[in-house]
């Protein structure tokens, strides 16, 4: 078992790290739910996730996905991320982006840094002390534009108040998505 494939596989060293059962998580990127229904497996009774996407069958399939399991934590909002200050008060623990467009869909839908950047701070403001948000982007989807305006923000953001780090899987072809790690510190 290989635990740094990917994007994805340290996004779940990550959870597993962080996630605990009681946490408050946010999915900022719903899609197919994958993240959505990972995350589901860390939380019992008075864990809770938050979900967003812009598409409607993103968030209608997420919601099926998860009572086909009988997990019943959840609201999931039919709203962009940019807004998750109008529906959530409580500290988050955990928060994971997958930017970008979702596979064998419309690829005209896709994050955009100003609102990427935007729910991140949000989501940043949010976050307990260490809580974690894991962002995943992908150079190849919009010639980099994201994930350079994304880093540029994150190089900003005050060392006193968070660790930031980039991962990068340095000898994969086919320019492959980087992971940002953002922890709350104390
Ligand atoms: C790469 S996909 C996410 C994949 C997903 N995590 C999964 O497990 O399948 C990116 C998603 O971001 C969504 N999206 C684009 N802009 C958004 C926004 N402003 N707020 C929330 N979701 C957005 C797209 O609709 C798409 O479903």
């Amino acid at each position: 078992m290989n635990d740094f494939n990917n994007v994805n596989s340290v996004i779940k060293l990550i959870i597993g790290l962080k996630v605990k059962e009681n946490s408050i998580v946010l999915d900022c990127t719903v899609g197919n739910g994958n993240d959505t229904e990972y995350l589901s497996s860390y939380l019992g009774d008075k864990g809770f996730i938050y979900g967003f996407d812009i598409q409607q069958n993103a968030i209608e399939a997420t919601k099926t996905r998860l009572s086909s399991i009988g997990f019943e934590n959840y609201q999931l909002f039919f709203d962009g991320h940019e807004n998750i200050d109008k529906h959530i008060k409580e500290e988050i623990d955990f928060a994971v982006y997958n930017l970008g467009y979702l596979p064998k869909s419309d690829h005209m839908i896709i994050t955009k840094s100003e609102t990427t950047i935007q729910s991140i701070s949000k989501a940043m403001d949010l976050l307990s002390i260490g809580g974690c948000i894991c962002v995943a982007s992908y150079i190849s989807h919009d010639n980099g534009v994201e994930y350079h305006n994304i880093k540029k923000f994150l190089k900003s953001v005050d060392q006193q108040h968070f660790n930031v780090a980039e991962m990068d899987f340095v000898n994969q072809k086919n320019f492959p998505a980087h992971l940002f790690i953002i922890e709350k510190r104390n």
